[in-house]
C-alpha cells in the first residue's frame, strides 16, 4: 500500500533499462520499500508488494551501470547525478575542524548575504536524511535585514500578546504539566528572555535586537504534520555546517518556531501550509566578533554499554 504523507500519496515510478542491467541485484538488496524483487535472472518491479516505492532512491545510488530510474513521490530522472569525486568530499579531519571552530554568533554585521550563497546552502541543506520520502520539510526564507526585521516585528507581537502566560502565577498553575526542572527554568528563563526580546529588562541598550541578533538573513525550517519534528531540525543543521563552511557565522533560534506555532494569522501571512509545523531558525551573516578560540564540549552524559545482563 502507498505511503501516504502531508505532501505524497501513490507509489514512485521505478524504470528498469534492460539493455543496461546485468541483474547483479545489488538494488534488491537495498529496496525496503518492496518493490524490487529478484525473478530468477533479472529484477522484477512490482509496486504493489509492501508500500511500493517510496522514491528512497536507494536502488538508483546502488546501480553500477545506471540502468535504474525513479520517478515520483518528488523525483525526476534528471535528479540523478554522479556523485562528487573521492577526493573532492572532507575527510574527518577537515570535517572535525570546521565543527570544532564553530560558535553560536550573536553579533552579526550588516551586509547582505549574496543570494548565491543562499543558494549554495540550501543545495547543502536539502541532502539532509528524512524520516519518510518525500522531503515533508520546508523553509521559509528571509533573504535580507529588512526582511528579518519585518519578520521578528510579528513575532514580537506574538510575544507581546503571550506574555502573560509566563508570569510567575500562570507558570506555577502550569507546573502539573512540567517536571520540576522544566518548571525551574520556564521560571528562571523564558520570562526574563521574552522580557529582553521586548526591550523591557535593563540589560537590554535600547535598540539592541535580542532576538535576531540584527542578522541579515534567516532561515525558518518546518516540517509536516506527518514527518518526524526532528527532519526540520536536520535540515537547519546541514544548513548552518554550509554557512560555516563558506565562512559565516550562524545561531540557531528556538523561539521564532515556537511563537509562529502559536499564531495562525503569522503563518497565513508568511504562506506556511497548514501542514507546516514550524520548527528551528537559523540566523546567518559575517561574524562582527569571530571566535579566536575553540572551546571542548561534553555531553550530560555518555554511557558505553557493554555486556548488559539479561532480566532475571
Ligand atoms: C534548538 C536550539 C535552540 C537555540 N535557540 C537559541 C536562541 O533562541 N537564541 C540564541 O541566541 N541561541 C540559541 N541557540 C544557540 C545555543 O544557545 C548555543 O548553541 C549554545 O549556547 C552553545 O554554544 P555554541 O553554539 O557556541 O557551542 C539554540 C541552539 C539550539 C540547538
Amino acid at each position: 500500500m502507498p505511503l501516504r504523507t502531508a505532501v505524497a500519496d501513490g507509489v514512485a515510478r521505478v524504470t528498469i533499462d534492460v539493455g543496461r542491467c546485468d541483474a547483479c541485484g545489488r538494488c534488491v538488496q537495498v529496496c525496503r520499500g518492496g518493490p524490487l524483487q529478484w525473478g530468477g535472472d533479472h529484477i522484477e518491479v512490482d509496486p504493489r508488494r509492501m508500500f511500493g516505492c517510496t522514491g528512497c532512491g536507494q536502488c538508483v545510488a546502488a546501480c553500477p551501470r545506471e540502468a535504474i530510474h525513479v520517478e515520483g513521490r518528488g523525483l525526476a530522472v534528471e535528479d540523478q547525478r554522479p556523485l562528487p569525486a573521492a577526493g573532492q568530499r572532507a575527510d574527518f579531519g577537515q570535517l572535525n575542524a570546521l565543527l570544532q571552530a564553530r560558535r553560536s554568533c550573536r553579533v552579526f554585521r550588516p551586509e547582505p548575504v549574496p543570494t548565491e550563497d543562499v543558494h549554495r546552502i540550501l543545495d547543502a541543506a536539502r541532502t539532509a536524511p528524512v524520516s519518510l520520502p518525500p522531503s515533508g520539510v520546508g523553509v521559509l526564507i528571509l533573504p535580507g535585514g529588512n526582511e528579518v526585521r519585518e519578520f521578528r516585528r510579528g513575532l514580537l507581537d506574538v510575544v507581546a500578546r503571550r506574555r502573560w502566560l509566563f508570569r510567575p502565577p500562570v507558570v506555577w498553575l502550569l507546573r502539573a504539566r512540567l517536571d520540576a526542572a522544566q518548571y525551574r527554568l520556564v521560571r528562571s528563563f523564558v520570562a526574563p528572555l521574552f522580557d529582553a526580546y521586548l526591550g523591557r529588562r535593563p540589560e537590554v541598550a535600547p535598540g539592541e535586537d535580542y532576538f535576531f541578533h540584527r542578522a541579515p538573513l534567516a532561515l525558518l525550517f518546518y516540517a509536516s504534520s506527518t514527518s518526524h519534528p526532528a527532519d526540520a531540525t536536520i535540515a537547519a543543521t546541514h544548513a548552518m555546517l554550509a554557512a560555516q563552511s563558506l565562512g559565516y557565522g550562524t545561531c540557531f533560534l528556538g523561539f521564532p518556531g515556537f511563537l509562529l506555532g502559536q499564531d495562525r494569522g503569522l503563518r497565513r501571512r508568511y504562506g506556511l501550509p497548514e501542514w507546516a509545523r514550524p520548527g528551528l531558525a537559523l540566523v546567518i551573516g559575517r561574524a562582527a566578533v569571530p571566535p579566536v578560540r575553540g572551546l571542548r564540549r561534553h555531553f550530560a552524559r555518555e554511557d558505553w554499554v557493554f555486556n548488559v545482563p539479561s532480566e532475571s
